[in-house]
């Protein structure tokens, strides 16, 4: 049997579980607090956190894919250049490993994740909309919204079954949301201070819960799929971010030719570099818990975050929270734990579908 991965003898399934539910937390707060607490005119660029996003992020799974290469314990085994019998020496060793690297990177099938790659992109610049037009509370409840899409999608591209308290469960989570948008378009705390606008909030996390669950899904159908490894497959995705993430910027900034680049960088401060960091890390965890679990758990993961968001809020922001939040945050919190009721699909579901 294959061992468990696990990290000082917990199973690394658990850590990145938690880890997503604290990161998630934080991320929604931060995020929203970077994007409130200057005015819109001092607002630093969403384009710019998504690029240093992309960047990060991929030179950090770069250097893991690079230190995970498993080279054959003779050179000419697989390297006809190479000529020595016995370890390969340190020169011949890096440059083997960056070839086996590039290899690995630019495979055949390296065009697979071009599509959850443009879908993060825009999911990614849709959450900085969204959060600097709710509630940080509000957007967390309402972001939930993405088991029901990643649902849908795993029904439609990986042909999981679900039983009827699953749907059950979906129909609740569908229910609790709207109780909860009914309270944040009636909240007016914060939205009349920052120029919050409730609908457009809504309608960027409704796209961003489209996208999540598309990308998700199709990242999981990728992954599982195909023997490359975890950290490679996170490189292809950072490269093909790159372009969809560079040409909003390109486009805001064409008439400033390189003078633009100055500019990128405005009120890009501590907060925004915070908010880069924790998303950064959330992208890495996501992955992993992508591998070793699945999108359905992911979720469990993330609305766990709800609670610890709240609390945060209260303290925070002043969130008033009246009795349709709360009574529309248990709806979803009970919804997720009734659709994690059921026994886990077999692991040869993945095996049987076709290759995309
Ligand atoms: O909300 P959701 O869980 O769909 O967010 C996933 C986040 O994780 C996105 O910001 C996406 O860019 C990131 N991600 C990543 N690498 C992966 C999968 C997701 O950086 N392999």
């Amino acid at each position: 049997a294959q061992a468990v991965p696990s990290l000082w003898g917990i199973p690394l399934k658990y850590i990145s579980l938690v880890t997503l539910a604290l990161q998630n937390s934080l991320l929604t707060i931060i995020m929203h607090y970077s994007r409130v607490s200057s005015p819109p005119s001092r607002a630093y660029s969403a384009a710019t956190a998504v690029l240093m996003n992309e960047l990060l992020k991929g030179g950090i799974s770069l250097l893991i894919a690079f230190s995970r290469i498993e080279l054959p314990s003779t050179p000419q085994a697989s390297y006809r250049d190479i000529s020595q019998t016995t370890p390969y020496p340190t020169s011949r060793l890096v440059s083997a490993r960056i070839r086996r690297l590039w290899k690995d990177v630019f495979s055949a099938d390296c065009w697979k994740l071009s599509i959850p790659a443009i879908l993060y992109v825009i999911q990614n610049n849709l959450q900085y909309v969204a959060a600097s037009n709710l509630d940080a509370a509000t957007f967390q409840v309402s972001y939930q919204m993405k088991i029901l899409t990643t649902a849908g999608f795993s029904v439609l591209l990986l042909r999981k079954r679900l039983a009827p308290t699953q749907w059950l469960a979906l129909l609740f989570l569908a229910i609790g949301v709207g109780i909860v948008q009914i309270q944040g378009s009636t909240s007016h705390s914060t939205a009349m201070i920052n120029d919050m606008n409730a609908m457009k909030g809504f309608l960027a996390v409704a796209a961003a819960c489209f996208t999540s669950g598309l990308a998700g899904v199709y990242f999981e159908m990728v992954l599982k799929n195909s023997q490359a490894d975890l950290w490679v497959r996170n490189v292809q995705l950072s490269l093909f971010s790159l372009l969809p993430a560079i040409a909003p910027i390109l486009y805001d900034h064409a008439s400033e030719g390189f003078g633009a680049f100055s500019t990128l960088f405005r009120n890009f401060g501590f907060w925004a570099w915070s908010t880069v960091l924790v998303q950064v890390l959330g992208g890495l965890i996501t992955a992993m818990v992508i591998k070793y679990s699945d999108n359905i758990l992911k979720g469990f993961a993330t609305s766990l975050s709800i609670v610890i968001s709240f609390l945060a809020s209260v303290a925070l922001f002043n969130f008033q929270m009246t009795f349709t939040f709360v009574l529309g945050s248990v709806v979803v919190l009970i919804a997720t734990w009734l659709y994690n009721q059921q026994p886990k699909p077999k692991p040869n579901i993945l095996v049987t579908t076709t290759d995309h």
